[in-house]
């Protein structure tokens, strides 16, 4: 029987899993990308990871006949380059010559949230949807636009990296980790988050926030601000209200019928959905908005990997 590898190349963790022909996953495995080390490491690490799920010299390794990589930034996909990763250290790498040198496997590259919003469509919250849009929030904010069944990667493969929507007003935008101001990402994900709630805390804000128990997470803001933290509540209001107006202006652009929101801190639920809807019915005209869905996603940590070894499947 064939096997596939797939892989989700994130900012904090590497998460592998191995998939048969009909896109089951068999089992997973993952380990920490150690980004800090640069790009050969976390390369190294990869092939570290895959052949530790699937030992060389077995008849499964054998039976692998292609490995799909999910990656956090920009790609160049059809040439299998990573040209820049606004959180990661690569710079106009060649990633799939390079790990098919080290794992002598056929390598595919996408985008990490193209490839989850693949693994959504099939096996997820937009199974049987053909137009639907997915969002991760996470270290970024990844987007991936699947429309009349088909993954858009536009141009240069650019098309769907939503978190670099700029969107942010001038007088409030910050730098984004891609060099521009203002990006979605600068305050939708959880370094986003974290960083809003750094910079109140440092403020002198009124808040049940602190810095120095250990390191503060996106999660303990948005605890915070369900136990009624009024700073926490606007910094997550704040994240969740540029989501929504991102989606009025993705509405518009191509019009999904559902959105699928996944990654860490989608698992706020409710009570984050509610202010999403809140924002994206301001700013969307109804003939856009009519009978549109924003949902969770349902494949949560699977989705990239599954999506990933998919790239051999069905892409
Ligand atoms: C990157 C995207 C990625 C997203 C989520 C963003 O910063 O530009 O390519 O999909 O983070 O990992
Ligand atoms: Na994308
Ligand atoms: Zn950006």
């Amino acid at each position: 029987e064939s096997l596939f590898v797939g892989v989700d190349l994130g900012g904090t963790a590497i998460k592998v899993g191995l998939c048969n022909a009909a896109g089951n996953l068999l089992r997973m495995h993952e380990g920490p990308t150690q980004a800090a080390e640069g790009a050969d490491a976390v390369l190294t690490n990869i092939a570290a990871y895959v052949q530790e799920l699937v030992p060389p010299g077995t008849t499964e390794w054998d039976a692998v006949e292609g490995v799909g990589i999910g990656i956090a930034g920009f790609l160049n996909i059809p040439e299998g380059i990573i040209d820049f990763t606004p959180n990661l250290p690569f710079k106009d790498v060649p990633v799939k010559r390079i790990m098919e040198e080290k794992l002598g496997k056929l390598v595919k590259i996408n985008n990490d949230a193209n490839v989850a919003a693949l693994g959504e469509a099939w096996g997820g919250a937009g199974k049987g949807i053909a137009n639907c849009v997915c969002y991760t929030l996470g270290t970024g904010v990844g987007g991936g636009i699947i429309l009349n069944n088909r993954l858009i990667e536009g141009f240069t493969g650019m098309a769907g990296e939503l978190g670099h929507m700029s969107i942010v007003a001038d007088l409030e935008a910050i730098q984004c980790g891609c060099g521009k101001m203002g990006c979605l990402e600068t305050v939708s994900s959880a370094t986003g988050i974290i960083r809003m709630a750094k910079d109140a805390v440092e403020r002198g804000d009124r808040t049940t926030l602190s810095l120095v128990e250990g390191e503060l997470t996106a999660k303990d803001v948005v605890d915070a601000a369900k136990g009624g933290d009024e700073v926490a509540q606007r910094i997550v209001s704040r994240a969740a209200f540029y989501l929504g107006k991102s989606m009025a202006t993705v509405a518009i652009v191509v019009n999904p019928q559902r959105f699928i929101i996944g990654g860490g801190v989608s698992k706020a639920g409710e009570f984050l959905f509610s202010q999403i809807r809140e924002a994206f019915d301001k700013y969307t005209p109804e003939n856009a908005r009519a009978g549109v869905e924003i949902v969770a996603a349902e494949l949560g940590n699977n989705a990239g990997v599954v999506g990933a070894a998919g790239l051999f499947l069905r892409a």
